[in-house]
C-alpha cells in the first residue's frame, strides 16, 4: 500500500502528480490511498518515490481536468480514490465520460456539480469589510463554504476585484490577494475578520436602491439565498422590513408610472411589435429584412420561457440550428451544454437566442460553411433581438462572442477585456460578455481550450451571482 500525500483539501496539483506517477507505476486502485498532511496518518510508505516507466503516456481527455478540478474540493472522503478510479478506467475507454449513466461518472458529476453549486453561493454571498487603519487598505471576507471551494472560487475574486487587496478567510482556508499575486494559507475563525464598517452602511444602502418589490418572489428568494448564509450578510437585517413593504411600494410604483414608455425602439421592419414570444416566433418566420432568409432553411427564434431572468445570446445559427430550428443544438450547443451544467444553471430556465437568426453560409463541396455575418445583417436582426428583450425583461443579458456583443452594445470590445466588466443596457438588464462557445472548439492546443472553457463556466456562475445581488428577489 502507498500513500499519496497532499498539502491541503483541494490539492489537485497534489493529487496529480501523485495520480499521474502512480497509475503510469501500475499501481491498483487497492493498492494505493490519498491523506491530507496533518489529518490522518498512516503507517504506508510514501508514495513520492515512484518513478514511472520513461515514455509511458497518460490519456487524460479534456473533459477530465475541469471536471476533476472541481470534483477534488468535494468534502467527500472518497473523492481522491474516485478520481483516481476515472482515470484508470479512463486510460482503458477515452470516451468514458460520456458516459453519464456509468455510475462512477455519475457520482463524480454530481461531486462536481455540487462544488460549482457552493462556488456559485460563495460568489453571491461573500461580502467585504475593511480592516480599520489598514494602509494601503485591506479587506477582509470571513465565508463557510459547504465544501473545500476557495482554491476554485478564488480566481473568480481575483478578476472582480483586480484593485483591492483582500483576504477571503473559511474555516479550513484562507485566499489572499494582494494586487499581483493570489496565495492561501490557512484557515481561521470568524473572530479574525472586523465586524462592522462604513461599508456595511453602503452596501445596504445599494441593496435597498436595487430592490425590486414589483420582482419578490420570496420562495425562490430562500431556496438562492439559504438562511445559513444570512447571518453574514449586512443587507439580511434588511430583507424582512423590505419584504413587508413591497405591497405598498409595488402599488406606488404602478401608480406613478409614466404613461408612455421612455424610449420606443424604432421598428426597422414594418410588422407590428409581437406580443408574445408565439407571436414573434410567427412573424419572425416570414421576415426577409435582409437576404440571409433566401439561403437559410428557416428562421431560428430563441428558447426557453418568457420568465427567464438571464437571457443568452449566441452569433447565429449553425448548420445543426438552421436544419432543427432551435438555437445551440449542434457541437457548439454541446460546449455550452457542458458550461451550463458546470456553471449549475439549468438551461430550461434560460431563455437563448442569436443575433442574426437566419445561417449565413458559403458552400465548400457538399458542406455548408459558417460565415461571420455582416454589420448590415446584425442591424437588420437587431429588431427582433429587442423584441425578444423587451417580452423576456431579462436581468442579466450574457453575450457569447463578439457579434453578440455588438449587437447588444454597438461596442466591438476584446472578449478578454469585456468579461471582466458588467454594463448596464437601455432595457435595465446587465450585461456579461463571454467567450463563444465555437471559439472554445477552434482553439486547437489543449490546455488554452480547457482554460477558454473554465473562463466560459467562470462568466455563467459570474452572471448568476449578479443576478441574486441585483435581483436578489427574483
Ligand atoms: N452558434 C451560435 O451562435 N448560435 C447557435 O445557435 C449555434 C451556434
Amino acid at each position: 500500500m502507498r500513500t499519496v500525500w497532499l498539502e491541503h483539501d483541494a490539492d489537485f496539483e497534489g493529487w496529480r502528480a501523485g495520480a499521474r506517477s502512480a497509475l503510469m507505476a501500475g499501481i491498483r486502485l487497492e493498492d494505493i490511498e490519498f491523506s491530507v498532511r496533518g489529518q490522518t496518518g498512516t503507517l504506508f510508505s510514501d508514495a513520492s518515490d515512484i518513478s514511472p516507466p520513461e515514455g509511458k503516456k497518460l490519456i487524460v481527455p479534456m473533459d477530465f481536468m475541469p471536471l476533476a478540478k472541481r470534483a477534488i474540493c468535494h468534502t467527500d472522503r472518497e473523492r481522491f480514490r474516485l478520481l483516481y478510479d476515472l482515470l484508470a478506467r479512463l486510460q482503458r475507454d477515452r470516451s468514458l465520460l460520456k458516459n453519464r449513466a456509468d455510475p462512477l461518472v455519475h457520482r463524480v458529476n454530481v461531486l462536481a456539480k455540487e462544488v460549482a453549486r457552493d462556488k456559485h453561493k460563495m460568489t453571491a454571498f461573500v461580502r467585504f469589510r475593511l480592516v480599520e487603519g489598514s494602509e494601503p487598505e485591506h479587506y477582509v471576507a470571513w465565508f463557510e463554504p459547504s465544501h473545500f471551494s476557495l482554491d476554485y472560487t478564488a480566481p473568480f475574486f481575483k478578476r472582480r476585484f483586480t484593485g483591492m487587496r483582500w483576504s477571503i478567510i473559511t474555516p479550513y482556508r484562507a485566499a489572499h490577494w494582494d494586487g499581483k499575486a493570489l496565495s492561501f494559507g490557512p484557515g481561521a475563525s470568524k473572530r479574525d475578520v472586523p465586524e462592522e464598517d462604513h461599508l456595511e452602511d453602503y452596501w445596504r444602502t445599494y441593496y435597498a436602491h436595487i430592490f425590486n418589490p414589483a420582482r419578490v418572489k420570496l420562495k425562490a428568494m430562500q431556496a438562492e439565498m439559504p438562511k445559513k448564509y444570512w447571518k453574514n450578510l449586512p443587507e439580511a437585517p434588511l430583507i424582512a422590513p423590505l419584504t413587508k413593504a413591497s405591497e405598498a411600494r409595488t402599488q406606488d410604483m404602478l401608480a406613478n408610472a409614466p404613461l408612455l414608455p421612455v424610449s420606443q425602439p424604432e421598428p426597422s421592419i414594418s410588422t407590428s411589435s409581437p406580443s408574445t414570444l408565439a407571436d414573434l416566433k410567427t412573424q419572425l418566420g416570414t421576415c426577409e429584412a435582409c437576404q440571409l432568409c433566401h439561403g437559410a432553411t428557416q428562421a431560428v427564434p430563441g428558447e426557453g420561457p418568457a420568465s427567464a431572468s438571464i437571457m443568452l445570446v449566441g452569433e447565429q445559427p449553425g448548420d445543426h440550428e438552421d436544419l432543427a430550428g432551435r438555437p445551440f443544438v449542434g457541437p457548439a450547443g454541446g460546449i455550452l451544454n457542458d458550461a451550463l451544467v458546470e456553471a449549475g444553471l439549468e438551461r430550461r430556465q434560460l431563455y437563448i437566442t442569436n443575433a442574426v437568426k437566419h445561417f449565413k453560409y458559403t458552400m465548400r463541396g457538399k458542406r455548408r460553411l459558417h460565415q461571420r455575418p455582416e454589420t448590415t445583417e446584425v442591424e437588420a436582426c437587431r429588431w427582433w433581438l429587442d423584441q425578444e428583450i423587451e417580452l423576456v425583461r431579462p436581468t442579466v443579458i450574457v453575450a457569447l462572442g463578439a457579434t453578440a456583443q455588438r449587437a447588444l452594445t454597438g461596442a466591438s470590445t476584446p472578449i478578454a477585456k469585456a468579461r471582466n466588466r458588467l454594463m448596464p443596457l437601455p432595457s435595465g438588464a446587465l450585461l456579461q460578455t463571454t467567450y463563444h462557445p465555437s471559439a472554445i472548439l477552434r482553439v486547437p492546443d489543449h490546455t488554452a481550450k480547457a482554460e477558454m472553457f473554465s473562463n466560459l463556466v467562470e462568466d455563467l456562475v459570474s452572471a448568476s451571482a449578479t443576478l441574486q445581488q441585483h435581483a436578489a428577489a427574483v
